[in-house]
């Protein structure tokens, strides 16, 4: 089989398809990450991942190489795992990628072959494709598209390739390619993985359906964190009772400074904009607000920044504590945590910033900013610390030794995340999203 597009997504899973046994080709169209991967260098950080890729690199099942011709040879199966970002100036998703694809590969096959969309897109894409595919496909060659949508976590990569919740294939009428799909997830399907086959348009919306819950959940709570601050009540403590019922459940509960990443965000906006195109805008409305309310914390957490600072963030020493989107990650695509250095440094606050992997990709993104090679050297002198992404050397932090490098004690715990009382006991002045402290 094929991976192409071997970002986080198609590294991961070409990757993994090999340690379960599949010959496999990754396809780039960027030759120096294509470079990195042939040497087992994984070009971003996901625990695991780099061991796997070297196995399969020495035992020659993983090959990867930027020739479509190449790789069109190869395989009969092949996965499409470009990215879908958003177009510039609208919430809709850009197809420009993943359109490429079928024009460059499909002229090049010959004989049967399955495409196996893997990438987040618009519901009536894969139809799309399809026809656009017909079209170019060569006289005696049959290409088939289909879509198998991912539900990788970054961070969890590994384990959510291999041993999945769910495989989603989405098929066309009369399609016989089913058994072809069983023969690649057979391990998983060995292990009684749920296997939903269903129509195209479904397996596409099930994807975006998920993503926009996730969202959703995570913007309710911070909605509630706001009125919980007003009123004095502690969302902390409301998440922990509201969790218990099973029907609503403690995960994506967490309030603080919500979504980022190169998921969640574009894909709501990219559901709404697909909706607004079939007609059914009012339907998904309340997505403009969840986008609303996630954008917002980043707002509060500066204004806390701001009332910390006497007003006014001129000249104030601020540490940031993390830029990735989220723990165990080095991808900062609209991280949250970054935003609100951004924001700050603008507002005129010195700001040094400290992540323990997206160093890197953060001076790509900001590169104004101040970094520092250790948690320490970030404290030094501080007069206020925001932890702004949940990476656990942030959260076993001891209050007391830190207490002893800044300027100032007092933090924003923009996650929830710390023992508020404990910091308190050494002095800190502690406040968070949706507690009165
Ligand atoms: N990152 C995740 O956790 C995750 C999870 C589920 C779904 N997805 C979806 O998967 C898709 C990819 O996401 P990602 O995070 O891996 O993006 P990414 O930007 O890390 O990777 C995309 C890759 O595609 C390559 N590419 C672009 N055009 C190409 C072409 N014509 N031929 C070959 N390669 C090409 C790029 O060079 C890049 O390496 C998106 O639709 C995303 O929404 C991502």
């Amino acid at each position: 089989m094929t991976v192409i597009g071997t970002g986080y997504l198609g590294a991961t899973h070409a990757a993994c398809m090999a340690e379960l046994g599949h010959e496999v080709r990754g396809v780039d169209v960027d030759e120096a990450k294509i470079e990195r991967l042939r040497s087992g260098d994984v070009p971003f950080y996901e625990p695991g991942l780099e061991e796997i890729l070297r196995r399969n690199l020495d035992n020659g099942r993983l090959r990867f190489s930027t020739d479509y011709r190449e790789v069109a040879q190869f395989a009969h199966v092949h996965f499409l795992a470009v990215g879908t970002p958003q177009q510039r100036g609208s919430y809709a998703a850009d197809l420009t990628y993943v359109r490429s694809v079928i024009s460059d590969l499909v002229p090049l096959l010959e004989g049967s072959h399955l495409i196996l969309g893997k990438s987040t897109v618009p519901v009536g894409t894969a139809a799309e494709l399809q026809d656009l595919a017909d079209l170019l496909a060569k006289e005696n060659t049959k290409v088939e598209i289909a879509w198998n949508p991912e539900f990788l976590r970054e961070s969890h990569g590994v384990e959510d390739t291999i041993t999945p919740d769910r495989i989603v294939l989405g098929l066309r009428a009369g399609s016989e390619a089913e058994e072809t799909v069983r023969e690649v997830y057979a391990s998983q399907l060995e292990a009684n993985t749920p296997f939903i086959v269903t129509d195209r348009q479904t397996a596409e919306l099930v994807k975006v359906a998920a993503n926009s819950f996730l969202a959703t959940k995570i913007s309710f709570i911070n909605a509630v964190a706001e009125l919980c601050e007003i009123s004095g009540a502690d969302v902390k403590a409301l998440a922990d009772a509201i969790g218990y019922d099973d029907r609503i459940g403690r995960k994506f509960l967490g309030a603080g400074l919500g979504f980022g990443g190169g998921c969640l965000p574009k894909d709501i906006r990219a559901f709404m904009a697909r909706a607004g195109e079939l007609g059914a805008d009012q339907a998904l409305s309340f997505l403009r607000e969840v986008d609303t309310i996630n954008m917002r914390q980043r707002d509060r957490v500066v204004q806390f920044a701001r009332e910390e600072s006497g007003g006014n963030l001129l000249g104030t020493r601020i540490t940031v504590l993390g830029a990735a989107f989220k723990p165990n990650s080095d991808d900062v695509r609209d991280s949250p945590a970054l935003n609100v250095a951004g924001q700050l440094s603008l507002g005129g606050a010195a700001v040094s910033v400290y992540d323990p992997q997206a160093m890197a990709n953060a001076r790509r993104e900001f590169p104004t900013l101040v970094y520092t090679d250790t948690v320490e050297g970030a404290l030094e002198g501080a007069e206020l610390v925001i932890l702004a992404t949940e990476w656990k050397i942030f959260r076993e932090l001891d209050p007391e030794r830190v207490a002893g490098l800044v300027a100032k004690p007092v933090i924003i715990d923009a996650r929830n995340v710390l023992d508020a009382r404990a910091w308190q006991d050494a002095g800190w002045r502690v406040r968070a999203l949706g507690r009165s402290l």
